[in-house]
C-alpha cells in the first residue's frame, strides 16, 4: 500500500476512533517505550490508537501478538541498547512467527527503512507523527509485507487522541504541548526524528488537565523539548507569518500556564524543558503568581564555555546562562534548577570543561543529567566538526562533572532539613509499605509514615533526616 492510501485510511480511522466502539480483537500489544519524557507520553496515544482497535496491553512479550519499541536516537548507546533488546524478541519470533515486531519513535525516524535491512526480525518502522495509521500497518504486516510510515508532519499533535496513561500512579501525568523542535543545537538529533516545531491548541491542553483532575490526578507536567516557544496562534502560523494584532491575540507559554494552573489550586503544574535562550521573565512571574506552580525549572546549560556553546549552535552564551539564573532567583526565591550537561564537544579543551565545573559550583544545581557527546549523523556537529576528544577524555570530564554534581546534590537536599515541606503523595515507598513517596514543589523526593493518608493527598513534612537525593520526614499537621 502506497503512503498516500495509508494517509488517506488513518484519516479515515482518525474519524472511526471518534464514531465506532471499541471492537474485542483479543489481540496482545507488548509496549516498551525508551528515552524521553515525550516519547513515554508518545506511548500512551500509541496504545490509545490501538485500544480503539481492540488491543489489550500486556507486560509479558511472551504472550504478545505484537510487540512494539517506542525508541529514542538520542545518543549511540540508546540505540545500541534497542538493537540488544531485539535479539531478545528474536527468540520469541522463532516460537511465534505470526508475532509482529515493530520499531517506532526517533530511531525508527533516523534510519526509515534501512532499519528493516538491519533488522530482519522487523516487520514496522513508524515514526513519531504517523501513529495514528497504526492499524492499517500492523493489517499490511499481518498480510506478510513489511510496513513503513515514517512521513514527519507539520500540523500533527495528536490533540484529539485521549492518551491511555501507562504505569500511572494515578495522581502524575504528562500532557504534550508542543511537538518537534525548530532549534538545530549541532549536535542534536531531534529536530531530525520529530520535525518542525508545533504547538497543540491551548482548549484540548485545558480539557486534558480537567479531566485528569477529575480522574484524581494532582500534577500536570507539560511536556516539549522547548516549553519557551509555545505559542498558539490559531492553527499552525508561525510567528514570523503573523501581524502585531495577530501575535497580540496568540497565547504564550506564560498565558498558557496561568490558564493550566487555573484548572484547580489543587492541581499542581510543572513544565520541561526551558530554554536559556527563549525563557522570559513573563513565565518566571507567573510561576511565582501562582501557588500552584511549582518552584522548578530544568534549564539546560550543555557547557559553561561560551565558545562551545557557539559551536553548539545553543543561541546564548555563559553571561547569558548566568543571568537567566539570576531572574530565577530574583523572581521566584527558593526555586530549584536543574540542567542537561555534555562533556567533550568537539574541540573542547581542558580549560573549556573547567568552565563548565566552575559554572556548575556557580549555580549549584539541584540536579543534574549528564552525559559525555555521543556524534549523531546527519546533525550539523557531525557535517562541520570532528569528533576529536577521546573516548577516555570524555569520559573522564564526564566523571568529574557527576562528582561535583552529588556534592551539590547533597548539599541542596541537606538544605531541606527542619523545614516543613507540602509534599504530593504519589506512591507507596519502595523501601516500606509504612511509607509513602511523594515530592515537594522543588522537585524533591520525600518519604513520610504513612499513617491515613494515601497518594493523591497533600501532606505536610517536617524533614528530619535525608539521603543525597531524598528527605525524609514526619508529618505535620
Ligand atoms: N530540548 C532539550 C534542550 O534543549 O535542552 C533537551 C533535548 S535532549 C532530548 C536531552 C539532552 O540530551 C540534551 O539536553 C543534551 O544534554 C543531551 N544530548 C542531546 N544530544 C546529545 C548527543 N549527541 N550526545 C550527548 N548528549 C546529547
Ligand atoms: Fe535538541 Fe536543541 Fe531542540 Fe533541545 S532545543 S531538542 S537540544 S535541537
Ligand atoms: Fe526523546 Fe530520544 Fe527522541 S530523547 S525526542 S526519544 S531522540
Amino acid at each position: 500500500m502506497s503512503v498516500e492510501k495509508i494517509i488517506e485510511k488513518s484519516k479515515q480511522s482518525e474519524a472511526s476512533l471518534i464514531e465506532n466502539p471499541i471492537k474485542p480483537s483479543g489481540k496482545k500489544l507488548f509496549l516498551e517505550s525508551y528515552g524521553c519524557a515525550m516519547n513515554f507520553s508518545d506511548s500512551e496515544i500509541i496504545v490509545s490508537i490501538l485500544s480503539k482497535e481492540g488491543f489489550t496491553t500486556t507486560k509479558d512479550f511472551n504472550e504478545a501478538d505484537v510487540i512494539f519499541m517506542n525508541t529514542c536516537a538520542i545518543r549511540d548507546g540508546a540505540e545500541m541498547r534497542v538493537r540488544k533488546r531485539l535479539t531478545d524478541f528474536k527468540k520469541v519470533k522463532k516460537t511465534n512467527p505470526d508475532l509482529i515486531i515493530g520499531v517506532l519513535g526517533c530511531m525508527a525516524e533516523r534510519l526509515k527503512s534501512k532499519l528493516l535491512e538491519e533488522e530482519k526480525l522487523v516487520d514496522i518502522v513508524v515514526g513519531p507523527d504517523s501513529y495514528r495509521s497504526l492499524p492499517e500497518l500492523i493489517e499490511i504486516a499481518e498480510s506478510g509485507q513489511k510496513a513503513v510510515n515514517v512521513l514527519l508532519s507539520k500540523e500533527e499533535t495528536y490533540a484529539d487522541i485521549a492518551p491511555v496513561r501507562l504505569d500511572s500512579n494515578g495522581v502524575t501525568a504528562f500532557i504534550s504541548i508542543t511537538r518537534g523542535c525548530d532549534n538545530m543545537c549541532s549536535f542534536c538529533v531531534v529536530p531530525f526524528t520529530r520535525g518542525r516545531e508545533r504547538s497543540r491548541d491551548p482548549e484540548t491542553i485545558l480539557k486534558e488537565a480537567q479531566e485528569l483532575y477529575g480522574d484524581g490526578y494532582r500534577e500536570v507536567t507539560l511536556l516539549g523539548q522547548n516549553v519557551d516557544s509555545y505559542l498558539w496562534t490559531g492553527g499552525g502560523l508561525k510567528k514570523e507569518n503573523l501581524s502585531t494584532e495577530e501575535l497580540n491575540n496568540a497565547t504564550s507559554f506564560a498565558q498558557l500556564l496561568e490558564k493550566v494552573a487555573m484548572v484547580n489550586p489543587n492541581l499542581r503544574v510543572r513544565f520541561s524543558t526551558s530554554h536559556p535562550k527563549d525563557m522570559n521573565d513573563d513565565v518566571l512571574h507567573m510561576v511565582n503568581k501562582h501557588e500552584n506552580i511549582c518552584n522548578y525549572i530544568h534549564l539546560p546549560v550543555q557547557s559553561g564555555n561560551s565558545r562551545i556553546l557557539g559551536m553548539m549552535n545553543r543561541g546564548y552564551t555563559r553571561e547569558w546562562y548566568m543571568e537567566r539564573i539570576e531572574a530565577i532567583r530574583r523572581i521566584i526565591p527558593g526555586c530549584a534548577i536543574s540542567t542537561d550537561s555534555i562533556t567533550g564537544f568537539c574541540t573542547e579543551t581542558e580549560e573549556e570543561h573547567k568552565d563548565t565545573l566552575s559554572l556548575m559550583e556557580w549555580v549549584r544545581y539541584n540536579f543534574a543529567y549528564m552525559y559525555s557527546y555521543s556524534e549523531r549523523p546527519k546533525t550539523l556537529a557531525e557535517r562541520k566538526y570532528k569528533d576529536d576528544v577521546s573516548e577516555e577524555v570524555k569520559k573522564r570530564r564526564l566523571q568529574e562533572i557527576v562528582a561535583l554534581q552529588q556534592i551539590h546534590s547533597g548539599e541542596r537536599t541537606r538544605a531541606g532539613l527542619g523545614k516543613i515541606h507540602r509534599v504530593l503523595a504519589e506512591r507507596i515507598s519502595k523501601k516500606s509499605s509504612n511509607e509513602l513517596s511523594g515530592r515537594n514543589s522543588q522537585n524533591t523526593t520525600v518519604v513520610f509514615p504513612k499513617g491515613n493518608y494515601k497518594p493523591g493527598d497533600y501532606v505536610n513534612v517536617l524533614a528530619t533526616d535525608c539521603t543525597n537525593a531524598t528527605l525524609i520526614g514526619v508529618v505535620v499537621v
